[in-house]
């Protein structure tokens, strides 16, 4: 380990974000009522442009009203090139409930971008007496968001969670496919006449995993577009978890239940974490760095794998 120690991410569970409009009312009750460890009410991209004053007015009514119980509640902001913004963040803050956790930011390109809303959040909250403070999660979608993703990471300390939103991301960075995440068609590689697929959404999952692990934030994988396609969501959630990403957003309910199957550790892989560090005690007692355990190495590297696995099914239990 570097001098500098890599801080621990929040601990608390975000395997499955569930969004809705801010505009459809109608869903916040069953929003509530999921099992997904958060909720991201939506002013931006699923709201249209005519929609944005009177979700505002809904999303701060539903804070007051409903009963979110345990969830994480988050409100997602228009992006900081709308006229929309500021709005959002000004009412949201003055108007808003104190059950509000969480204000997500879109579009995020660099890490002034965090710091214009913070310095408005903060002023808000001084002025109104807010006891909570709100944290932040920001969406990478953009060629500009993953080349800064390092300095974003560490913009502030209100910043709890960073996800990838593929759709803008293809867009922004010239990609040339209209699917929201999953396999593309046209990305393989040929080995003796046959199609073996690939993933392009690796290397930018990658550098934020990078970003977000250095810093201490949670990193997420973002929306899976074809809702009727639970194979495809699965997949791609298990290469996420895979990662490091510690959950996935839900664009529609079928989505919950796959997200928290995936980014739930399962018991066989929790009771073998707990084998491996019961078979490294014995090894240390025995003045021993190594070990075998079923005929393969473990040593005081697997000792974090394994701590990895078991601190999240026990935050999860909790
Ligand atoms: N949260 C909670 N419940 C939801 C929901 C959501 N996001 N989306 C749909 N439901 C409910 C429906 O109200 C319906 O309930 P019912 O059985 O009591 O009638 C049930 O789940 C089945 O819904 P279905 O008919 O399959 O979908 P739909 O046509 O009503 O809605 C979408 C489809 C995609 C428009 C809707 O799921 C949605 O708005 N998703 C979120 C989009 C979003 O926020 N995008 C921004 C982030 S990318
Ligand atoms: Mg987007």
């Amino acid at each position: 380990m570097s001098f500098r120690l890599q801080p621990a991410s929040p601990a608390r569970p975000n395997r499955c974000q569930l969004f809705g409009p801010g505009s459809n009312t109608k869903l916040f009750p069953k929003m509530a009522a999921s099992a997904a460890d958060v909720i991201n009410l939506d002013l931006e991209d699923s709201v249209a442009p005519n929609d944005k004053a009177q979700a505002r007015r809904n999303i701060i009514a539903a804070s007051h009203e409903i009963d979110w119980n345990s969830k994480y509640l988050s409100v997602r902001i228009n992006g900081l090139d709308t006229p929309y913004w500021y709005r959002d963040v000004v009412e949201l803050l003055e108007e808003g409930s104190e059950r509000i956790d969480q204000i997500m930011i879109p579009k995020v390109g660099c890490a002034a971008d965090v710091y214009a809303v913070d310095a408005l959040v903060t002023a808000i909250e001084t002025a109104k007496g807010r006891k909570k403070k709100i944290s932040f999660e920001v969406i990478i979608e953009s060629a500009a968001g993953i080349a800064h993703v390092e300095e974003i990471a560490a913009s502030s300390p209100r910043l709890q969670a960073m996800s990838l939103g593929a759709a803008d991301f293809a867009a922004s960075m010239g990609m040339q496919t209209t699917g929201i995440g999953g396999t593309q068609e046209n990305y393989y590689m040929l080995r003796e006449g046959a199609k073996y697929w690939s993933d392009p959404w690796h290397w930018a999952q990658t550098s934020i995993v990078a970003a977000c692990r250095t810093h201490g934030i949670l990193p997420v994988d973002g929306p899976f577009g074809d809702f009727s396609d639970d194979e495809g969501f699965r997949a791609q959630a298990l290469r996420s978890a895979t990662l490091g990403m510690v959950g996935k957003w839900a664009i529609h309910p079928k989505q919950i239940a796959l997200a928290n199957e995936v980014f739930t550790p399962s018991e066989a892989a929790v009771n073998e974490a707990r084998e491996i560090l019961a078979a490294m005690q014995e090894a240390t007692a025995r003045g021993e760095g190594a070990t075998v355990y079923k005929g393969r190495l473990v040593d005081i590297a697997s000792i974090k794998q394994a701590e990895v696995i078991v601190r999240q099914a026990e935050m999860i239990k909790n």
